[in-house]
């Protein structure tokens, strides 16, 4: 498993005001959605593409475009949600599936309760966003359940992750003959009694949704 911290000074200014606690939500909105599409250019190296020709004003020449099956782009319920806006605007042709899936805040364990995808995603590239990258519980699963219908190169994109969470899925996935990739804004010190990343940015969801 690949982990690439993408720590542009751009993407570390956006997230201190995304920690910031008097941080309104649309204005974390926004940055959220920034930032993604800086992560997403990180994220999107290694898309498929495949050459075609066209012709400039001045003479032929060739160039690329995305390869077929398209990649497929998988938010994470609720919080995955914010960061969809920005990786669509880089991969406007991307397809897009949903996982819907949640921490049980007593054992931390992640349980799906809903999902959009197609069945078979043999040969696809696919990105899995969701911001936070805590005990990895979530992220672990929603690999492997990708992982298991067939996808055959994974990048999650997360906006900070726990060296924790990071050690789980790495440790969860090692069976997994596929290249993953994780590309993070930033990795955080350490997980507290509860959970949560620390210093992070709090409850993502909450933040972005407000507290529902
Ligand atoms: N989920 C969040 O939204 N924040 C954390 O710090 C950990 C998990």
């Amino acid at each position: 498993m690949r982990v690439h911290v993408a720590d542009h000074p751009l993407i570390t200014h956006k997230l201190t005001y995304l920690r910031d606690k008097r941080t309104d939500s649309p204005t974390f909105r926004r940055l959220a959605e920034e930032l993604v599409t800086l992560l997403a250019y990180e994220a999107t190296r290694d898309v498929r593409v495949e050459p075609f020709d066209i012709e400039t004003p001045v003479a032929p020449t060739t160039g690329i475009k995305l390869s077929n099956p398209k990649p497929l782009i998988v938010p994470i319920l609720r919080a995955g949600l914010g960061m969809l806006e920005g990786m669509v605007r880089l991969l406007p042709s991307a397809e897009v599936g949903f996982l819907g899936m949640q921490r049980n805040e007593e054992t931390l364990e992640a349980i799906t309760y809903a999902n959009r995808l197609p069945d078979d995603l043999k040969g696809r590239q696919c990105y899995v966003v969701d911001p936070m990258l805590a005990t990895g519980g979530t992220l672990a699963d929603a690999i492997r359940y990708l992982a298991d219908r067939g996808a055959d190169d994974i990048t999650a994109v997360t906006l900070l992750a726990a060296p924790e969470g990071v050690k789980h899925v790495e440790e969860a996935l090692s069976d997994l003959d596929i290249p993953i990739t994780i590309v993070t804004g930033a990795m955080d010190e350490k997980l507290n009694e509860k959970g949560y990343i620390v210093p992070g940015l709090g409850d993502a969801g909450d933040r972005l949704y407000g507290v529902v």
